[in-house]
């Protein structure tokens, strides 16, 4: 089973992509907390680095898992670049729950916090076949059941990262609000935001306190109504994975 979360949908084509090869189904995390893994010989985790950590939505998660002991786990990190501390941060908390970690690797794919910095991530899509060959690897190793953990050298700037001082300025850069005069009220951001922290409220789009970061409202909005710190991304700058649709997210 491979578990995962995504907000513009690079974590979810690694999953099928790895699932595919693997004989695997894939579960988003918010539903695997509701089920009973403890049976699975094979757990993945499949989720992004956010500020060169994992994302507080997946160490939210994770403790809620029901989780085998015995099972041959892996975590992929779909990246812009950098993991960062994620996996030494997952791997930390699943072996306080007698879990180890058999394999790891991180895999380079669009940055979609690009936008936030007045980049756009499709222009970062070669990363595709740039790194197909090391999709291809990390299948096979996990298919062949090997033991290696990939470790990121960014765990400096994942530790910078965490001070709070820090996150005060870096957070709100990528954190979305909704410009209501350019809202419809269509509910994609609704629909397509993992943490259910959207409601539409009188016609209106409407943010709550549990945002995950994940971008999937700024990416998904098809008026471009959802803002980073008060600027419009542009419909050109919108990423989402080529083969992940608004479908595949709700
Ligand atoms: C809030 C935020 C922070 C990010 N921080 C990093 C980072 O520290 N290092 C990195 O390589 N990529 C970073 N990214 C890029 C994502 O890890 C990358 O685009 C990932 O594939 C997104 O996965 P998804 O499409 O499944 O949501 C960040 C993205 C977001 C939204």
């Amino acid at each position: 089973m491979i578990l995962y979360f995504s907000g513009t949908g690079n974590s979810l084509a690694i999953s099928r992509q790895l699932a595919e090869r693997l004989g695997e189904q894939v579960l988003p995390l918010n539903l695997a907390v509701k089920r009973d893994l403890s049976q699975e010989r094979r757990i993945g985790l499949v989720f992004p680095c956010y500020w060169f950590n994992a994302p507080r939505a997946v160490t939210e998660l994770l403790p809620r898992l029901q989780l085998p002991k015995d099972a041959y786990v892996f975590i992929v990190i779909p990246c812009g670049a950098q993991a960062g501390n994620a996996i030494w941060t997952v791997r930390r908390m699943l072996a306080a729950k007698g879990i180890d970690v058999a394999y790891s690797h991180k895999i380079r794919v669009p940055d979609n916090s690009a936008v936030g910095f007045g980049r756009n991530p499709n222009d970062q899509v070669w990363k595709f076949d740039r790194y197909a060959g090391r999709l291809e690897r990390i299948a096979a190793d996990i298919a062949a059941g090997v033991h290696r953990c990939h470790y990121a050298w960014w765990g400096l700037a994942g530790a910078l990262c965490a001070i709070p001082a820090v996150q005060r300025r870096t957070l709100p850069m990528l954190t979305p609000a909704v410009n209501l005069d350019k809202c419809i009220a269509c509910g994609i951001c609704r629909d397509v935001c993992p943490q259910d922290n959207i409601t539409i409220v009188d016609g209106k789009a409407l943010c709550g306190t549990d945002c995950a970061q994940c971008l999937a409202c700024v990416h998904f909005c098809p008026q471009q109504a959802v803002e980073l710190n008060s600027k419009t991304t542009p419909q050109a700058h919108q990423y989402h994975h080529p083969k992940v649709m608004v479908a595949d997210m709700c």
